[in-house]
């Protein structure tokens, strides 16, 4: 365990110095005077002319989903908590130990900054909405702050639940019946740790994650004359709009999948969050929900 967080500790050292490095090689469009000379302007030779697709996409398309986005997910579980309402378990019985106070405080470090990115993200592709201006350009800054906290995250997230998170044959009986969430029924569920749901909330927000900051950072920095991308043969142009572009899909992908991750925590199975601040876990609630855990843990005497 110490090594592990040894690692890590190096590893962020070695980004750093990797980034500061690349920095003073070359100078970006915040640090060095070089803004926008090698970026062609709109529809120029040599380009993917994604200069159209983008602004199809974004005038069209990317502006209203969000909203809808936004509005419909929510709804639709509102619905869901009226009709079927939350998973309640036995908090009179035992409960067992499932996340680390490491594990705990990464897994906030997450949270705080999606709390952040989140609506300052839907400000920005919505920015004409919002007034532009200022006000829109105070949450661009904060977006990619908060991005830092993210990307800090990420990568020890993306560790410490990797083994947990790989598909297992139970996981597609888990998704047949919607992980029992359409009735009020408590019988045990088929999923391991973590059932299919939550891995699939784990891999797009730990590799949609970092495919996201790599896009932001695309169109944070704008202007980065690496000779790895130029021998692409891709323009920067192109992969600032090819990362505009990505970086909205997946930003929608996202938000959907945080709201979803938030309901069910907070509302959908009654007092889940408390795994999320104790470590703990109430055993009616393992033993319903994570029926394949619980019996390993039962063969294995731990509980
Ligand atoms: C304020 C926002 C958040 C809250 C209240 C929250 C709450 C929780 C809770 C209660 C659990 C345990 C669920 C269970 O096993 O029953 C959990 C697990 C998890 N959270 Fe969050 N979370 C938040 C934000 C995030 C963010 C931003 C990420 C990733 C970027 C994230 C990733 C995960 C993952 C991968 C798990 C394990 C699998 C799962 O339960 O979905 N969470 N979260």
């Amino acid at each position: 365990m110490k090594l592990k967080r040894i690692l890590l500790l190096f590893l962020f050292l070695a980004i750093g110095v990797f980034a500061s490095e690349i920095l003073k090689e070359h100078p970006s469009a915040i640090f060095g005077k070089d803004l926008v000379t090698s970026i062609l302007a709109y529809d120029k030779e040599n380009s993917l002319h994604l200069g159209h697709l983008f602004t199809v996409l974004q005038g069209k398309y990317f502006t209203m989903l969000f909203f809808a986005i936004s509005l419909g997910v929510p709804l639709i579980f509102a619905i869901h908590y009226a009709i079927i309402g939350p998973k309640v378990f036995s908090h009179d019985k035992k409960k067992i130990f499932v996340f680390s106070m490491f594990q705990r405080l990464i897994h906030w470090l997450a949270g705080v900054s999606f709390i952040v990115l989140i609506p300052t993200g839907i400000i920005m592709i919505d920015g004409a909405y919002f007034g532009g201006g200022e006000f829109v350009r105070v949450c661009k800054e904060l977006h990619a702050v908060s991005t830092i906290f993210f990307a800090i995250a990420v990568v020890p997230m993306t560790i410490f639940w990797f083994k947990e998170m790989l598909p297992i044959k139970a996981d597609i009986k888990w998704l047949m019946i919607l992980g029992g969430y359409l009735s009020k029924e408590k019988k045990p569920i088929p999923a391991g740790k973590f059932n299919a749901g939550q891995k699939m909330w784990f891999w797009t927000c730990t590799f949609g994650g970092i495919i996201l900051i790599l896009t932001g950072a695309a169109m944070y920095f704008q202007d980065f004359n690496f000779n790895s991308i130029i021998n692409t043969g891709l323009t920067q142009i192109d992969i600032l709009r090819l990362s505009a572009i990505i970086h909205d899909i997946l930003g929608m992908v996202m938000v959907a999948l945080f709201f979803t991750h938030i309901y069910m925590s907070m509302f959908a199975i009654k007092g889940a969050i408390h795994s999320m601040i104790s470590g703990y876990k109430e055993e009616e609630e393992v033993e319903i929900l994570h029926s394949i855990y619980y019996k390993k843990l039962k063969e294995e005497n731990k509980i």
